[in-house]
C-alpha cells in the first residue's frame, strides 16, 4: 500500500519584515542575522487559520480535488489559534469540509509527523488526506527580545495524499522525540518563545544526519542518488553543516530560509513547493526532508515525487 503526494499549495502573509527593518528597534543588523542566519527577510501577519485555509484550498486546487475528497485534514501547528477547538477544525470548516480534523504539535518537525499520521490513516481506509503545516509564530514573539525576533515567521504549507495501492511515494520516514531537552526552546501559555540557541544547533545537527542516514538507510538510497534536499529552515549554517557531514553537495539543498525566515512547521512544504515552482523538483528522482525542532522532535523521509 502507498501513498502519493497530488498537490501542494502555500501562503504567506503579504507583509515583508526585512532585517533592516528590525535593525531600527533591535541591537542587531542585517550583517549579523544574514552572517549568523541566512535570513534576510520574512513575512509577518495573518493567523493560523488564514494562512492554512489559503494554503489548504492551493492544495485542493493542484491535487485538482474538493473539499468533499478529503476525509481528513491533518493540521501542523505550534502556535494554534486558540487553545480549544483546535485550529483544524477552523481550517476545515472555512474550506467547506465535514470530515475529521485535528491539531498536531511536533514544532519544526509537525510537517513530517503529519505525513506520518496521514500514511497511518491511508492503511487503514482513509482515501485521501489534507496535510497542512501552519504557523503564526510572531503572536507569540517578544519583539523587544534580538535572540528570537529575529528567527521566526509566519506562513503556511499543504499537501494532499492519497491512498494508492499500486505504489508510493514515500519510501522511508524516520521520526523521533527527545523531551529531556523540552527546555532548549519553549513557549509557556501566555508566554513568548524562548531558546538556548547554542545547544539547539547543536543538537539538531547531530538529528538530523542520524536521522537522514536512517531514512537513507531505510529506503535503500545512497546520498549520491539524492537530488534534492528539503531542510527545515532555521538556520543556512545547519543545513550546511548537515549536509556536509550527509556527503550531500549544498547545491541540491533547498534554501528559502533567506526570504521566509523560520516558519516552523510551514518551512519544509514552503522549500518544497518553491523548488517545485522552480522547476528543481522532477518526477522519479529521489528527494531527502528532514527536519527538527522543540521538544526536541526530528523527523527525516525519502520521497520520489511520481507525480
Ligand atoms: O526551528 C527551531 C530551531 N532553532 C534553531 O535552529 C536555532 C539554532 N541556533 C541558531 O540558529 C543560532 O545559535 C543563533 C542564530 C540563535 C545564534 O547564533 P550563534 O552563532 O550561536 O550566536 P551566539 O548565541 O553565540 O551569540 C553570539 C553573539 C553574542 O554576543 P557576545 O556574547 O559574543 O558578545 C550574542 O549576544 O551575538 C549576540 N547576539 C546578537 N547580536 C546581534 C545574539 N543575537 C543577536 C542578534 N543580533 N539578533
Amino acid at each position: 500500500m502507498g501513498v502519493r503526494f497530488r498537490g501542494w499549495g502555500i501562503a504567506v502573509p503579504d507583509r515583508v519584515v526585512t532585517n533592516d527593518e528590525l535593525s531600527q528597534t533591535l541591537d542587531t543588523s542585517d550583517e549579523w542575522i544574514f552572517e549568523r542566519t541566512g535570513i534576510r527577510e520574512r513575512r509577518i501577519g495573518g493567523t493560523t487559520q488564514s494562512l492554512g485555509v489559503l494554503a489548504g484550498q492551493r492544495a485542493l486546487d493542484d491535487a485538482g480535488c474538493t473539499a468533499d475528497d478529503v476525509d481528513f485534514l491533518l493540521l501542523a501547528t505550534s502556535s494554534p489559534d486558540r487553545i480549544c477547538p483546535s485550529t483544524a477544525v477552523l481550517i476545515a470548516n472555512e474550506l467547506g469540509m465535514s470530515c475529521p480534523a485535528m491539531d498536531i504539535n511536533a514544532a519544526c518537525s509537525g510537517f513530517m509527523y503529519g505525513v506520518r499520521t496521514a500514511q497511518g490513516l491511508l492503511e487503514t481506509g482513509s482515501q485521501r488526506i489534507l496535510v497542512v503545516g501552519a504557523e503564526h509564530l510572531s503572536r507569540w514573539v517578544d519583539w523587544s527580545d534580538r535572540n528570537m525576533a529575529v528567527l521566526l515567521a509566519d506562513g503556511a504549507g499543504a499537501t494532499v495524499l492519497e491512498h494508492d495501492p499500486d505504489g508510493t511515494d514515500l519510501l522511508s520516514l524516520v521520526l523521533g522525540a527527545d523531551g529531556s531537552a523540552a527546555d532548549l526552546l519553549t513557549c509557556q501559555h501566555e508566554g513568548y518563545f524562548q531558546m538556548n540557541g547554542k545547544e539547539v544547533f547543536r543538537r539538531a545537527v547531530r538529528v538530523v544526519v542520524e536521522s537522514s542516514q536512517k531514512a537513507l538507510a531505510d529506503a535503500d538510497v545512497s546520498a549520491d542518488e539524492i537530488s534534492l534536499v528539503i531542510p527545515h529552515q532555521a538556520n543556512i549554517r545547519i543545513i550546511q553543516a548537515a549536509v556536509q557531514r550527509l556527503g550531500i553537495g549544498m547545491e541540491r539543498a533547498v534554501v528559502v530560509l533567506d526570504r521566509y525566515g523560520n516558519t516552523s512547521s510551514a518551512s519544509i512544504p514552503l522549500a518544497f513547493d518553491d523548488a517545485r515552482q522552480n522547476g528543481r523538483v522532477k518526477a522519479g528522482e529521489y528527494a531527502l526532508m528532514t527536519g527538527f525542532g522543540a521538544g526536541m522532535t526530528w523527523a527525516s523521509g525519502v520521497i520520489r515525487w511520481s507525480k
